[in-house]
């Protein structure tokens, strides 16, 4: 990122959020972002995943410009370079646990059969076989957010953004869900970008950033100077 400038307009307030930002996550590490409740960590995954646009400077996720491309391109691109993970997992509940995961590839246009193969191995990886028929609502937080981690996996992204990924587990649950997250992430070479609030995630990352003043400042000792 470099040079993203960022404000909200409601009426006549501008809301400045970042100004001038210039940092780098490095590819293959898991990145945790540190910050106050409004500081702009969800604002920052949406510049990087192209759901919001910054008013200035340029952005690039390996060697894609994501500010300037059309909306299209955008959409292919977010569909299979970047996976998800939300705070509150975002399944969709008319669905099963593994339709929910083969809507990915679906969207990507990989046949059915092959998706439902895919949902199926992700859901492997992260432990829930045996789920596979379920609906969400059936399972605990922890396995729901599993599912989510499976579903950001089955499009085989280079880039997942997880914003508070453990914000409605309590401390154990999401410290598993977690520690798989990772082991599966660093397997698979996976770049990742985690907001949290947990001082304990946030210390078992490769490199800590804190967002504050309207910028992204590399914490370099660690959660003991946040
Ligand atoms: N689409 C939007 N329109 C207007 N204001 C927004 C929008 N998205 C976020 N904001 C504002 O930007 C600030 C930062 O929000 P956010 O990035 O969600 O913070 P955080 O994730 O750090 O809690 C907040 O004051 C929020 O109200
Ligand atoms: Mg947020």
């Amino acid at each position: 990122m470099n040079g993203i400038g960022k404000s909200y307009r409601s009426g006549e307030r501008q809301q400045v959020i970042f100004k001038d930002l210039t940092a780098t996550f490095a590819s293959g590490r898991i990145s945790a972002i540190l910050g106050k409740s409004g500081a702009g960590k969800s604002t920052l995954l949406n510049l990087i995943a192209g759901i919001d646009r910054p008013d200035a400077g340029s952005l690039r996720v390996g060697e894609v410009s994501v500010a300037t491309l059309a909306e299209e391109d955008l959409c292919r691109f977010r569909r299979q370079r970047i996976g998800f993970v939300f705070q509150s997992f975002h399944l969709l509940p008319v669905l099963t646990v593994e339709e929910n995961v083969m809507m990915v590839p679906e969207l990507s246009g990989v046949s059915p059969a092959e998706a439902r193969k895919r949902a199926v191995s992700c859901l492997a990886d992260v432990g829930l076989t045996g789920m596979e028929r379920r609906p969400p609502e059936l399972l605990s937080g922890g396995e729901r957010q599993r599912v989510s981690i499976a579903r950001a996996l089955a499009s085989d992204p280079d880039l997942i953004l997880a914003d508070e990924p453990t914000g409605n587990l309590d401390g154990e649950t999401g410290r598993a869900v977690m520690d798989l997250f990772t082991s599966l992430v660093r397997k698979r070479g996976k770049t990742v970008v985690v907001v949290t609030h947990s001082l304990d995630i946030a210390s078992a990352c490769d490199a800590l950033f804190e967002v504050r003043d309207h910028g992204l400042f590399p914490l370099d000792h660690g959660v003991t100077s946040w």
